[in-house]
């Protein structure tokens, strides 16, 4: 199994369940509360850590009460937290959730006030101890000295990049990364309302790159380095009850089976079905 590291955001996520989204002014009660560590790289970390995978996370935190949460459920992972910096002041990024009973969705008011994990705290990084680097699409200008800094030194060590909210000058990451996990917001964003040219106009400027391309209850695509298209079906649970999350759960599934030499055709499908099984149930445990 892989030692994977991943830089990118832990949060504070209070996730109300709700029988119906609440309208603006309107006043409802929650069924019940759940309060869980999230953020990107976070979660897909918990998910790799229980594929087996020895996992460490490189982000920040403040120094306050709600760290101590976030550190404990990282430790139940198992997962590495020796290259966290911490802050003096600030909060942890806290997520707001409402998540509503009958469908699964999830909306999220994000508050966040702490710096971000920086190039020098990188830079203090032994590399060499990984065999797989993922980052979280944020942070662009010292995530893009990261990158760059990873392929200067270590041009084999495999890495990946999700790329899940639209973000200034995010597309200066994409030369770096050997997959890039895109989601349908930013595909949206970009004015696409299917992956298919979205992925074969990505493929001519990335090459170099494996692409997927999570499509909710609809599936999931990915274009090959070598220009094969690639389709799976979504594998819809019973009943959909928390999707919070499932982008991370799916981009866990591929860095995964691509670490272990799967072929994107099995990485894509074996993603989509744990990102799939992630949605039937509240939380990421338990999940493999
Ligand atoms: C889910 C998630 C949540 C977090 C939010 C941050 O993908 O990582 O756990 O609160 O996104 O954007």
């Amino acid at each position: 199994m892989a030692k994977i590291l991943a830089v990118g955001n832990a949060t504070l996520d209070i996730i109300n369940i709700v029988e119906h989204y609440p309208k603006e002014d309107e006043e409802i009660r929650a069924k019940s509360q759940q309060i869980r560590r999230g953020g990107n790289a976070g979660n897909t970390l918990a998910v790799l850590s229980q594929l087996g995978h020895q996992c460490t996370w490189a982000g920040t935190l403040a120094d306050e009460p709600d760290a101590r949460l976030i550190l404990d459920d990282f430790h139940r992972h198992k997962i590495n937290t020796s290259l966290v910096f911490t802050a003096p002041q600030g909060k942890v990024p806290t997520s707001y959730v409402s998540l509503n009973h009958q469908t699964g969705s999830r909306t999220i008011v994000h508050y966040r006030d702490l710096p971000e994990y920086d190039f020098s705290n990188f830079q203090t990084i032994q590399l060499s101890d990984f065999d797989w680097v993922h980052f979280e699409g944020r942070n662009i200008g010292q995530t893009r000295q990261m990158m760059n800094h990873l392929k200067q030194h270590y041009p084999n060590l495999p890495c990946s990049l999700e790329v899940e909210k639209p973000r200034a000058d995010i597309e200066l990451l994409f030369d770096f990364a050997d997959l890039l996990s895109f989601s349908r917001v930013y595909v949206n964003h970009l004015g696409f309302d299917q992956a298919e040219p979205f992925l074969r106009k990505q493929h001519d400027c990335t090459p170099h790159a494996n692409l997927t391309c999570g499509w909710g209850k609809d599936g999931a695509y990915a274009m090959s380095r070598n220009g094969s298209f690639l389709y799976s079906p979504a594998f819809v649970p019973a009943r959909t009850i928390d999707t919070l999350g499932a982008g991370d759960v799916f981009t866990a599934g591929i860095i995964h089976q691509l670490g272990q030499n799967s072929s994107l055709t099995v990485a894509l499908n074996e993603a989509a079905n744990l990102a799939g099984k992630k949605c039937g149930q509240y939380g990421l445990d338990n999940l493999c």
